[in-house]
């Protein structure tokens, strides 16, 4: 029996799309929606090709996005565990035996109904009542043919039950976002993971901070904890999100932070992984944090960065907030500047303590826009942090960097952007070099002159802060509204806040 409704992101991940791509079908009225949920026949039909193996841009998202956070996957940790697996099947199979109740039932109804018209047709000697009996069996017969079902709806079905049985949807109020729990995966990780900022602290089960209600739904302890819950808190149905898995689809109720000021700020001891210097103008510093004391941070924020000597410098994070405990930031080497040659002496294992974060340069989630970055030399760290944070939430529907290096420097990480643009259809990378034939304003202007969409964009730029007022006015110029443009000024040589 085909399930009636499923929701856009389910629905998304069954015939292998986008959200965006159903919700612009839905708005041109070829998907019908009952209660933000989509009618599964309509799916089917508009999508009648459907293959249970036709997974490849969901597995090249998928594996762009593991990459983006440096995810480190564990063997035990690629599918959920047994004990969740078993959950996820007993559920699936209390509801198949549902259907299948109901189907003997309509089975049993319809033998009735077809053994009482042949009898009354049968017997039948007032010519109206019989006339009236013809045709009621006539259009009772060709109901039942209408009812035939579609040749690939089973394949449908399974494909639908397979990906219910490896992942589970959750579904966050009062903001409605949602993502999917694979592998493993704790309600907390699972939601870092998929770009949101849910409220959190030691990640281990003792602050707190994660507690959430359950508002519908099956979730299953996977790790014990000190934290005690009341007896009412445990009656409405709060558990942590950083010691529950999903079994079934859940409606959790849940804070997120919803600006930079819902984020405290925090002083944390990290240890160096390594130090990359990538060219002889710029170090890229791997951080990890200890596992139970993980940054909490938006992605695009910059925080003060310390070393056991004493030296510290405001950086901005270079890597995303759905990997909070492996860091990344791009140092760039500043001559005169010591800050630089002290990290560049780092080793492995060496300390360092971050301050923060601070600042405003965040993405704007309930913008509908696509979103246009421009960054020039280490103006790429924050941007990269924003980007990854923009594929693991999968909201905007085009995504374009430009950027642009000065004599001297180079694109460090130009591979990495042309493997999104490869394996990203929506996703779109230019690399520009200002020298003798071009200045930076010049490629400013360029880049603005070929943008005949630019005002259904919102813009995200991190360079010096002269370069800065250049692009704004130009921006302001083409009828770019303030409200879709944030600037970051590159943060070396600022004081520590
Ligand atoms: S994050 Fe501290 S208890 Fe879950």
């Amino acid at each position: 029996m085909l399930p009636s409704l499923i929701t856009l992101s389910r629905a998304a991940r069954l015939v292998g799309v986008k959200r965006g791509t159903l919700q612009k079908q839905i708005q041109r009225g070829e998907l019908r929606t009952f209660e933000g949920e989509l009618l599964l026949a309509d799916l089917l039909h508009a999508y009648p090709q459907t293959e249970i193996e036709d997974t490849t841009m969901l597995e090249r998202v998928g594996s762009i996005k593991e990459q983006a956070v440096n995810k480190i996957i564990r063997a035990d940790e690629e599918q959920p565990d047994v004990d969740t697996l078993s959950a996820r099947i007993y559920s699936l199979g209390r509801e198949l035996a549902r259907e299948r109740q109901a189907a003997r039932r309509s089975g049993t109804i319809i033998d009735e109904l077809k053994d009482r018209i042949n009898e009354v047709s049968a017997d039948a000697d007032e010519k109206t009542r019989a006339a009236a009996f013809s045709t009621l069996r006539e259009s009772f017969f060709r109901s039942l043919e209408a009812i035939e079902p579609a040749d690939n709806s089973t394949g449908f079905i399974a494909r639908e039950a397979f990906l219910r049985v490896m992942a589970a949807q959750v579904r966050i109020l009062p903001s409605g976002h949602e993502f999917f729990i694979e592998g493993s995966d704790s309600i907390l990780e699972a939601g870092l993971r998929g770009g949101l900022a849910l409220n959190y602290g030691c990640s281990n089960g003792n602050c707190g901070l994660c507690k959430c209600k359950v508002l519908s739904g099956e979730v299953k302890k996977i790790s014990t904890h000190d934290y005690a819950f009341s007896e009412t808190e445990k009656a409405l149905g709060y558990i942590l999100a950083c010691a529950n898995t999903a079994v079934t689809d859940v409606v959790l109720e849940a804070d997120e932070a919803n600006s930079s000021s819902d984020i405290p700020l925090q002083q944390i001891e990290v240890k160096v992984r390594k130090v990359e210097p990538v060219n002889d103008r710029v170090l890229i510093l791997h951080a990890r944090t200890p596992r139970t004391r993980r940054l909490r941070f938006l992605a695009g924020q910059y925080l003060a960065l310390q070393t056991d000597s004493g030296a510290a410098q405001n950086c901005s994070i270079a890597s995303c907030p759905c990997d909070d405990m492996n860091l990344q930031f791009h140092i760039p080497v500043v001559s005169g500047n010591p800050f630089s040659g002290k990290v560049a002496a780092l080793r492995p294992n060496s300390n360092l303590t971050l301050h923060g974060p601070r600042g405003n340069f965040i993405l704007d989630e309930d913008s509908p826009r696509s979103l246009a970055f421009v960054a020039v030399n280490t103006g790429f760290g924050p941007v990269k942090s924003l980007i990854e944070h923009a594929m693991a939430l999968d909201i905007a529907e085009q995504l374009r960097l430009y950027w642009i290096t000065t004599p001297g420097n180079s694109h460090y990480l130009g591979n990495l952007c042309r493997s999104w643009d490869d394996a990203l259809d929506n996703f779109h990378y230019r690399a520009l070099k200002a020298g003798d034939n071009a200045t930076v304003e010049s490629l400013l202007a360029t880049i603005i002159g070929e943008l005949d969409d630019i005002t259904s964009l919102d813009f995200y730029a991190c360079m010096p802060a002269p370069l800065l007022d250049i692009l704004q006015a130009k921006l302001l110029a083409r009828e770019v509204l303030p409200g879709q443009i944030r600037l970051e000024q590159l943060r070396e040589n600022l004081p520590v806040d």
